[in-house]
């Protein structure tokens, strides 16, 4: 679908951000406390938003900060008993995503505490408010030393037993891209169904057996993990905060579209209905940072066509990991029979491209039902940040959670 020559230009993009001589590694910082959060109302449409912030720690020492948006400025939002709501952001970005609009009631998170939901927004660790952690002793590269697995292992529980524990309730969990892989990966791990009521997966990815372009797919054709290594880069999980200030230097320069760039660069697919005048409350957040090796995760999904766990490359690492030389691929079964399950894709969207759903959909069809939707016109970025999903997308949502006793 793509030819060559962009294939090539994008390689050469990232080589020279590779090269770049000033490349550092985002630092974890124990000491500082997180910056300001979207609950300290420097967002103005989230004013008369009752709004909190929690810090949840993992199983293996990661601090995460929770957004929670309790309560809306409508008599329907004040009721008392709710059901809550746990949204989960994707890959090079955090839960400040589901904000970069202009009006409330185009953000699905408001949208959903004005339906009367008690709403909990995620930061997987690595992002800008998640980036502490217990131990003072760690290492910056045994910090960074992980991929989405274990998000699904431990920031997935993390979270959802917080949420448990602060409401006594199983959350309708909504996740978006990696939110959605993290979630698939994270039923491999433990009892997801303790803790959740309902899922729905925007951007499903999963399989990355067609994926046309984009950051994932050079990764993996160039081998950019491996030539990051070649740079000596590879153990220091150097992370991606370079393209951020490519993309910010590109935005500077007045004139160019920065939403097509972003497209280009991040491999989305053409957004039909991003407001480019919000590009400016995007780039003040995103993109965030990732460790190498989870961008080589993923590219080990195009590569290989599997949905599997990290594989350490040679026989011998495997086995010290998963007790197999092989790394073990996840089983998309897991998911109980009776549990809800919304899936929600686009005909545009590069990363989670139909064809690839659909690989997904016929595995979970094999033993369950699942609930579609398939907006044809719409890319990877449209539904969180389409101005139109307020219409076209989360009115299917709200039905469908309200329809889960
Ligand atoms: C697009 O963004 C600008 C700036 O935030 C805003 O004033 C305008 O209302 C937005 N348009 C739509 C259709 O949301």
């Amino acid at each position: 679908m793509v030819g060559r020559g962009w294939l090539i230009s994008g390689v050469i993009i990232i080589l020279a951000i590779l090269a770049r001589s000033d490349l550092q590694e985002v630092q974890y910082d124990n000491t500082a406390a997180p910056p300001r959060s979207i609950c300290s109302g420097d967002l103005s449409f989230t004013k008369g938003y009752k709004c909190e912030d929690y810090d949840v720690i993992t199983e293996d020492g990661y601090i995460l900060r929770l957004f929670r948006f309790r309560e809306g400025r409508t008599k329907k939002s004040q009721i008392k008993m709710k059901q809550s709501v746990l949204l989960q952001h994707g890959l090079l970005v955090d839960g400040q995503s589901w904000f970069a609009l202009s009006h409330a009631d185009q953000c699905l998170p408001l949208i959903l505490v004005e339906q009367g939901y008690d709403v909990w927004i995620a930061n997987t660790r690595g992002t800008m408010y998640s980036r502490q952690h217990v131990s003072s002793k760690l290492t910056s590269s045994d910090y960074w030393d992980f991929t989405f697995s274990e998000m699904g292992k431990y920031d997935l529980p993390a979270n959802l037993n917080f949420v448990y524990q602060q409401t006594g309730q199983k959350v309708h969990y909504i996740g978006h891209s990696q939110g959605t892989t993290m979630m698939f990966a994270g039923f491999n791990e433990w009892r997801v169904e303790e803790r959740v009521k309902s899922l729905t997966m925007l951007s499903p990815a999963v399989f990355l057996n067609h994926m046309p372009f984009g950051l994932v797919k050079i990764v993996a054709k160039a081998y950019i993990g491996e030539i990051a290594g070649a740079f000596g880069l590879r153990d220091v999980n150097v992370m991606i905060e370079p393209f951020g200030t490519m993309i910010r230097a590109f935005c500077a320069v007045q004139g160019s579209n920065c939403f097509e760039l972003i497209y280009f660069i991040l491999g989305s697919g053409q957004n039909c209905c991003l407001n480019s005048s919000t590009i400016e409350l995007w780039l003040k957040v995103q993109p965030q940072a990732t460790p190498i090796k989870n961008l080589v995760h993923w590219a080990q999904g195009v590569r290989k066509h599997v949905f599997g766990q990290y594989d350490y490359g040679n026989p011998a690492t495997n086995l010290e990991h998963y007790g197999l030389p092989e790394a073990p691929s996840y089983n998309l079964k897991r998911i109980p029979k009776d549990l809800p399950l919304f899936l929600i894709y686009g005909g545009q969207d590069w990363l989670s491209i139909r064809k690839d759903v659909h690989i997904l959909l016929n595995i979970l069809r094999s033993y369950r039902s699942v609930r579609e939707l398939y907006v044809d016109y719409y890319a990877h970025l449209d539904f969180i940040q389409g101005i139109t999903a307020k219409d076209v997308v989360y009115p299917d949502i709200v039905s469908f959670i309200q329809g889960i006793p």
